[in-house]
């Protein structure tokens, strides 16, 4: 069994250096461009670069080894999306990697020599952020509205994001995305899927943050 190492890091204390663009390649760059507000452009790059030093660390290597591979299911190689991964001195790194990136925070997941087939998602809710009107019809299935309204109001917020995150980790486990229908995804006991705790965090869970964890 796979056991995952987990980072998480405030995205403002990613040190952003000159070499940038070569750093994290070119469709990388392209689509830090394409972002219309600064704030959101400086946290993609901060969560790019991010990755590739938890790579980087956890290969032991020098990060200018590293040279991103982004590859969609849809799209293929060479993208600036889909799932992550780093090609080492030209040649794929033994890596399965997962990133998420809520509230200024990024969560990295990642195991080395990951045995074939083998593959993880991971993602970082804010509260916050679920739960507006509609949210459940769109989101959920009919089992998890049934579970969320059987336990007390001061704990739905938290327990709806929690499914979310689930949703969102199994959905970048299985590469589909958000292509696949969340409402069609039961996630309240689910084999391989899990809520991330804060205990398993280094530098805790920032409070109104919830996490989970996806592998197969
Ligand atoms: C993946 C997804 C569920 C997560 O979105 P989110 O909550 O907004 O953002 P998060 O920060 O939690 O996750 C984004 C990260 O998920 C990872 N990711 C994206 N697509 C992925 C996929 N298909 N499989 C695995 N991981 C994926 C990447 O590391 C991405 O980081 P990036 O923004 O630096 O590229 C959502 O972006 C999605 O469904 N994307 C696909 C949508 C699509 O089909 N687009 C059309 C392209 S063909």
């Amino acid at each position: 069994m796979e056991i995952p190492v987990l980072e998480m890091h405030r995205l403002s204390d990613v040190h952003l250096d000159a070499n940038l663009h070569v750093q994290l390649g070119d469709p990388a760059h392209q689509r830090a461009l394409r972002f219309a507000k600064p704030g959101d452009r400086e946290e993609f790059v901060a969560g790019r670069l991010a990755l590739l030093n938890f790579a980087a660390s956890l290969l032991d290597v020098n990060p200018n080894r590293l040279t991103s591979d982004y590859r969609c299911p849809q799209c293929g190689p060479g993208q600036d999306h889909g799932r992550p991964g780093f090609m080492l001195d030209g040649g794929p790194a033994p890596l399965a990697l997962s990133a998420s990136r809520a509230s200024g925070w990024v969560l990295l997941s990642g195991v080395v020599h990951p045995t074939e087939d083998f593959r993880l998602g991971v993602d970082l809710e804010a509260v916050g952020r679920v739960g507006f009107v509609g949210f459940d019809d769109l989101a959920l299935t009919g089992s998890e509205k049934r579970f969320l309204a059987s336990i007390p109001d001061r704990d739905q917020a938290t327990l709806r994001a929690r499914l979310w995150a689930r949703k969102e980790a199994w959905l970048k486990m299985i590469g589909e995305g958000l292509r696949h229908n969340p409402a069609e995804l039961d996630v309240l006991d689910r084999p391989g899927l899990r809520d991330v705790t804060e205990r398993e965090l280094p530098a805790g869970q920032p409070r109104g943050l919830v996490a989970a964890l996806a592998l197969d």
